[in-house]
């Protein structure tokens, strides 16, 4: 079965790749990772929260913006409490190339795109075949618009675009009121490929110890739902490749990525529950549905669910809303 694919111009054997994750800080686990026959390597990303500490030590000086920096940074980890920190995430990369065949993405995360030029191109000396940007913010100010928080991702792609040669993807959250319009945007911008979305954790309140309780819990399959209406609806109108994160668990789940029209699968959570020999499994799960559908390549599936020649994606959601709340009988 030939389930070959292009993912951010990387041609691929086949869409299964390791998503961003602590399972790059093992290099045993790396191994067994490209054992289980991973197309990919994501790394877990560098904060740009990390970046900023490192520069305030280098050149310890505060200026009038930097004390209201400070007290926000009182809400994130120390910077011990990181798994690796920035010379060492550098560092990281060039062991594991030095170790795998498979392409290495590096990753960097956060909401300004701080530091990130500089970061974006030590990733790529460091070897990073390629660079994820997760741009994780939540719109908590009233005064800012949606157009200026879209106009921000599109600047910080923008700028690290222009940085580095080699191909950049932009991981999204779902909450824009236009995701389509975004990615049309970041497609104009040159951006790679998008990953389709961002997970949000959401913090618990102790009511006991009245504490904010942020608690990692691991994916479900049904939170692939959302992404496989992304990708359909995405599919055929970009020109940027294609990732699905979130709640791909099973071969059944990257094959409904697949015809969506993702050209790159990630794998995390299920990785993480059931080790990376999961991959391996996953992979065979596809293909042994392919060839029970009389499929003789991924190609020929990507893309086949997409929503490209709906005439009215809108309206087409809005039929199903609709169809769906008329199932339950009361
Ligand atoms: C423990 C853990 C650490 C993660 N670290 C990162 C990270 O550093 N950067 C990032 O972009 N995503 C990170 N993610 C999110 C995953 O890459 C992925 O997008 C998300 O878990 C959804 O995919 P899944 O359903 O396969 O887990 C992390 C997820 C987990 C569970």
């Amino acid at each position: 079965m030939d389930l070959s694919t292009t993912y951010l111009g990387l041609d691929l054997p086949h869409p299964l790749m390791t998503g961003a994750s602590p399972l790059v800080d093992r290099l045993d686990l790396v191994r067994r990772l490209e054992d289980a026959g991973t197309a990919a390597i994501t790394m877990h990303s560098l904060f740009e929260e990390q970046i900023l500490l490192e520069r305030q030590a280098r050149y310890d000086h505060f200026d009038a913006h930097a004390e209201g920096f400070a007290e926000a940074l009182s809400f994130f980890p120390n910077p011990d409490d990181y798994n690796l920190g920035p010379e060492e995430y550098l560092e990281q990369i060039r062991r594991i190339k030095a170790m795998v065949e498979v392409p290495v993405i590096g990753s960097l995360n956060g909401a300004t795109g701080a530091g990130w030029v500089d970061y974006a191109k030590l990733m790529q000396q460091a070897g990073a075949d390629a660079l994820e940007l997760n741009i994780y913010l939540l719109a908590t100010d009233p005064l800012e618009t949606g157009a200026s928080i879209e106009q921000r991702v599109v600047d910080i792609a923008s700028a690290v675009k222009q940085a580095v040669t080699v191909p950049v993807a932009v991981k999204l959250s779902p909450f824009f009121s236009s995701v389509a319009n975004l990615a049309y945007r970041l497609d104009e911008a040159g951006v790679d490929g998008l990953v389709l979305f961002n997970r949000f954790y959401q913090p618990d309140i102790d009511v006991e110890t009245l504490d904010v309780a942020p608690r990692l819990q691991l994916s479900e399959p049904s939170e692939l739902l959302m992404r496989v209406r992304w990708l359909a609806i995405l599919s055929g109108r970009i020109r940027a490749s294609l990732a699905a994160t979130g709640g791909v668990h099973a071969g059944l789940d990257a094959v409904k990525a697949v015809m969506a029209g993702a050209h790159g699968v990630q794998l995390v959570s299920a990785l993480l529950h059931h080790g990376p020999a999961h991959l391996t499994k996953v992979h065979d799960e596809m293909v042994r549905w392919m060839e029970d559908h009389e499929y003789d390549s991924l190609r020929q599936m990507q893309g086949s669910m997409s929503l490209l020649r709906c005439p009215d994606p809108a309206a087409f959601e809005r039929g199903n809303y609709t169809r769906i709340l008329q199932t339950w009988r009361v």
